[in-house]
């Protein structure tokens, strides 16, 4: 698994070294780690800047000398780099594993190239095949998300919870929920349904916002894959 992570996070790091990029966005998880341990071995990485999808990131790429900025005072950004838990052929994606789904859609919204690298494990002919949708929530409407969610036919749980008792808390203060769906012919159309009820501020559900996956494989091999982008601050 390491190797596959290993070698995709090496082609994006020389994907991002060579091209004119000034402003980098970076996801979170143990594929971007490869990924920020790729680039911080590079000198030339020092000379562009970065934006985090996280707590955890912004720390580990100030603590290798990588300047991060705030990221409400970052207008664009010119590539995003992430890791998923489900692609599926259009390159839709299931993420928040880690619970910085919401950040990460923001980056990624923002961002004009978005780069996904991915071990093969996480390839899926439809989305929720293996993995819940992670759904993050005002703490106030947590029993009625619950409630509407169930009602709606999804087996929910609420995610285990940091450092303390009780529930999930992501870097924002919002509750996480993981939500099994079992796979979706409609990944869009569960969005929107997720999202209807009152109190949900954001789902993990990435539909159209990948430009290109980088697929790695225990053999160190790296599939490239084109997909159309639908969403975007620039489209
Ligand atoms: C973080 O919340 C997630 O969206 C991660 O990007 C995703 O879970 C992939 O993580 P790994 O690279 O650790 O599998």
């Amino acid at each position: 698994m390491n190797v596959a992570k290993r070698a995709v996070a090496r082609i994006a790091t020389r994907m991002v070294l060579s091209r004119n990029y000034k402003i980098v966005g970076v996801g979170t998880g143990s594929t971007v780690g490869f990924f920020m341990e790729e680039l911080a071995s590079r000198p030339e990485a020092k000379r562009l800047q970065y934006v985090a999808s996280s707590i955890d990131t912004a720390r580990k790429l100030a603590s290798r000398g990588l300047l991060v900025l705030d990221p409400g005072t970052v207008d664009q950004i010119d590539v995003y780099v992430d890791g998923a838990d489900e692609v599926d052929p259009k390159g839709n994606m299931i993420k928040g594993r880690g619970a910085a789904h919401l950040s990460e859609k923001i980056l990624a919204y923002r961002s004009r190239f978005n780069i996904f690298i991915v071990d093969e494990s996480k390839l899926v002919d439809k989305l929720g095949e293996k993995r819940p949708v992670p759904v993050s929530l005002v703490p106030s409407a947590l029993s009625l998300v619950v409630n509407a969610l169930k009602m709606l036919g999804y087996d929910v749980e609420l995610r285990g919870g940091n450092c303390k008792d009780g529930p999930c808390i992501d870097d924002h203060g919002f509750v996480v929920l993981d939500v099994w769906t079992g796979p979706m012919d409609d990944p869009e159309r569960v969005d929107r349904l997720l999202q209807s009820v009152p109190g949900v501020v954001e789902t993990g559900l990435f539909i159209g916002l990948t430009d290109l996956v980088l697929v790695g494989r225990s053999d160190g091999g790296v599939q490239e894959i084109r997909t159309h982008r639908t969403r975007g601050l620039h489209l």
